[in-house]
């Protein structure tokens, strides 16, 4: 994983990470309408004439107007000044596959990135993707689900573009008794980007939940397919809420889920970093500030977050040390005591450290440690 890893040009990177699956060349597809959008997030709010885009992209200026109203028609707001050019004056909160996957450049993850209006399951999809032989990396974002599931047969609600709701096809060289290490990646990956993204204080909650301010924001569901105890291929699935607000959680978990827009709206402090972050002026100042959501644009949350994914996926199957020292800085879990349901299992202990594996060593109350693999933390002091 990571940047360049065609097989036909190998870099250090390559090798640095042999151990998962490169065989084919990283397919770039460059859609016209991605290379626009590309050159307005270069022009960072400014205008860029017909005749920039048209040179740039090697079409004429009828082209070039056509594919902007395209645009238009996907509920971009362009607007056209006769000397200084086209500008965007607001992008729709939707995901596009293209934009996503040339803004991401060489990654693994995310060498083919699609975007489903509406799907069951997207961990569904990319086990079909799976099964028929695609490579590594790709992702199925939806905008919503209607059979969105987690872990111990929950179901995850998945309310349309409030979130992002994705999967990934992963093909490791790793033993399946290192397959947890996939999980780990994942919720560094996440804690990671919306620390990044929006300053809140990620958190890891052992073993695949994401917390804000103690309130989970972000489940893992890592699916995998097996033959005879040959690992065939990972599905790892990750929903991030968003822009949700209480309404759209079932009332079960209500109070003890959150998204990060009603975190950063809990505490204006971090609002006003959010728009700092991004560039925009203070209201005070009568500078411009977009929507919340336009703030927390899912778009850069979904790139950043592939992008960690990536690095850390690469990390899981290399140096796992080093993965192993960033989830100790994130994970809440660790030092605490803590009641685990086991399957049919109750255990308790203090939650030490994980093994090479990525399962979580317990020390329990008679001093045996216990490796544990998948569980449920019921309470934790
Ligand atoms: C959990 O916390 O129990 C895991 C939740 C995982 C939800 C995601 S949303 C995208 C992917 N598709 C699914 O059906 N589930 C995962």
């Amino acid at each position: 994983m990571g940047s360049d890893t065609n097989p036909n040009t190998p870099t250090l990177h390559y090798f640095v990470t042999p151990l998962l699956h490169h065989s084919t060349t990283l397919p770039l597809r460059m859609s016209l309408d991605a290379q626009l959008l590309a050159a307005f997030r270069e022009a960072d709010e400014g205008h860029v004439t017909a005749a920039e885009l048209a040179k740039r992209m090697g079409v004429s200026p009828a082209t070039i107007s056509r594919h902007i109203n395209d645009l238009r028609q996907l509920g971009f707001d362009i607007e056209h000044h006769a000397q200084l050019g086209y500008r965007v004056v607001a992008w729709p909160d939707k995901l596009f596959g293209d934009d996503i996957q040339l803004q991401l450049g060489k990654t693994v993850i995310g060498r083919e990135v699609l975007v489903y209006a509406k799907t069951a399951s997207t961990n569904d999809v990319v086990e079909r993707l799976g099964l028929d032989g695609a490579p590594e990396g790709v992702v199925v974002f939806a905008e919503t689900q209607t059979q969105g599931r987690g872990r111990m047969g929950r179901s995850w609600a998945s309310p349309r573009s409030k979130g992002l709701w994705f999967s990934v096809l992963l093909r490791p060289k790793l033993p399946m008794s290192a397959l947890a290490r996939l999980t780990i990646a994942a919720s560094v990956a996440v804690a990671r980007a919306i620390r990044e993204q929006t300053g809140l204080s990620a958190e890891i909650k052992w073993p695949n939940d994401i917390l804000v301010a103690g309130r989970k924001c972000a489940g893992i569901l890592a699916e995998m397919q097996a033959e005879l105890d040959a690992l065939k291929f990972v599905v790892l699935g990750i929903g991030l809420d968003v822009n949700c607000d209480a309404a759209d959680f079932p009332p079960d978990v209500r109070k003890t889920a959150t998204s990060l827009r009603m975190e950063i709206e809990r505490n204006a402090p971090s609002v006003a970093a959010v728009y700092d972050r991004r560039g925009y002026g203070a209201a005070e100042d009568g500078g411009h500030r977009p929507p919340l959501q336009d703030a927390i644009n899912r778009s850069d949350l979904a790139i950043a977050l592939l992008r960690e994914l990536d690095r850390a996926c690469g990390l899981a199957c290399g140096d796992f040390e080093t993965l192993r020292q960033e989830w100790g800085r994130l994970c809440s879990t660790l030092g605490k005591r803590i009641t685990l349901q086991v399957g049919p299992r109750r255990l308790e202990g203090v939650a030490q450290a994980l093994d090479e594996d990525g399962a979580l060593l317990v020390r329990c109350d008679d001093g045996r440690i216990e490796h544990v693999i998948s569980g449920d933390v019921v309470t934790e002091k």
